[in-house]
């Protein structure tokens, strides 16, 4: 029997709770994402700043790619609740053995604790190009607020329900961040040693946490975002009744948007994986628990039922034939 969805949201729900941010993402897991990504790291400073260097394969990642993504420099830094920390760097040939690996990471001591918003921190992200990590959930909003202050490029890991959240939602519709490629079947085995899974067989990992609803974030440029979801149902009044309390269509599932309707849709918002913004134009949100000028109506009904968040859209390749 595999783990629900909701045993699994609890877990996240459990860890958010407790502030336990202490899960590790696969090395595996790591190299499917960045792959459609190897161009963005030439002549780069990438900048982990949610990494413990010991535990973290997003650091292994960088210095095991070091010379094959042409990186310029990699940099760590060391998280400690209470008392100084470190960082670890990766950028010449230390040990002169002809390449550049981890055995010529350096080490050098902080004076803060290493959280990404201490001055220390805050002055390597203001040289780096490109940060790269899992940061703790439990502040996704405050750190994404701070990539965007700095104007800094990412790829970082972060739970769907994030889409949501007013401050991240705004810079979805404006395309300013977008959603990378993902984990399979939207949900990640992270490492977390101290974590007793209660997943049965088929499910259960080892040493590891199944999260659902996780994907990673980006504004770097992708070609999944470039390329059209194929739309091939028809619309009709019957499968797509009007919202009684919002003039738009509802659509269950991102797949079944009809390819002719060009008026406002709601779709889950799991259609931004799929989200092409030729194709498309987000208008704002539907049953938003935030009502926050993107969320067009905090709650959505259809015959009195009442409806799960949407992401309101219009077909932009309809209304342009016009
Ligand atoms: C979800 S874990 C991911 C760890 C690592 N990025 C990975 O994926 O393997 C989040 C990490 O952020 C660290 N962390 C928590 N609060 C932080 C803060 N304010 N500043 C920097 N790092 C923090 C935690 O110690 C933890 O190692």
């Amino acid at each position: 029997m595999l783990q629900s969805k909701k045993s699994s949201n609890k877990n996240l729900q459990k860890a958010n709770k407790e502030k336990n941010d202490e899960f590790y993402t696969q090395l595996p897991d790591i190299e499917r994402e960045l792959r459609h990504y190897k161009e963005h790291f030439k002549g780069k400073v990438v900048f982990c700043n949610c990494d413990d260097p010991e535990e973290s394969h997003f650091f292994r990642y960088f210095a095991l790619n070091f010379e094959q993504l042409g990186l310029k420099k990699v940099i760590t830094t060391h998280f400690e609740k209470t008392k100084p920390s470190y960082k670890l760097e990766l950028e010449h040939d230390l040990n002169g053995d002809g390449k550049i690996n981890e055995l010529d990471k350096f080490k050098t001591p902080l004076k803060q604790n290493g959280d990404f918003r201490s001055d220390e921190a805050t002055e390597i992200l203001k040289s780096a190009d490109i940060v790269v990590t899992n940061p703790p959930f439990s502040l996704f909003r405050e750190y994404v607020a701070q990539l965007v202050k700095y104007d800094k490029k990412f790829v970082i890991i972060g739970n769907q329900n994030a889409i949501t959240y007013k401050e991240i939602f705004k810079l979805i519709k404006d395309n300013k961040i977008w959603l990378g490629y993902g984990f399979n079947g939207g949900a990640a085995h992270f490492i977390n040693k101290y974590y007793v899974d209660y997943a049965t067989a088929s499910n259960h990992k080892d040493g590891m946490i199944r999260v659902s609803g996780v994907t990673w974030f980006t504004n770097l440029e992708i070609q999944k975002r470039h390329e059209d979801l194929i739309l091939y149902k028809v619309y009709n009044e019957t499968e797509y009744p009007k919202y009684d309390n919002y003039d738009a269509i509802n659509v269950d599932k991102t797949k079944d948007i009809p390819c002719d309707y060009d008026g406002a849709m709601g779709v889950p918002i799991t259609f931004l994986d799929k989200y092409n913004p030729e194709q498309f134009e987000i208008l704002g949100n539907l049953g938003s628990y935030a009502p926050d000028g993107y969320s067009l109506s905090s709650s959505i009904f259809i015959n009195g039922k009442k409806i799960f968040k949407r992401i309101l859209i219009k077909n932009k390749k309809l209304g342009a034939a016009k």
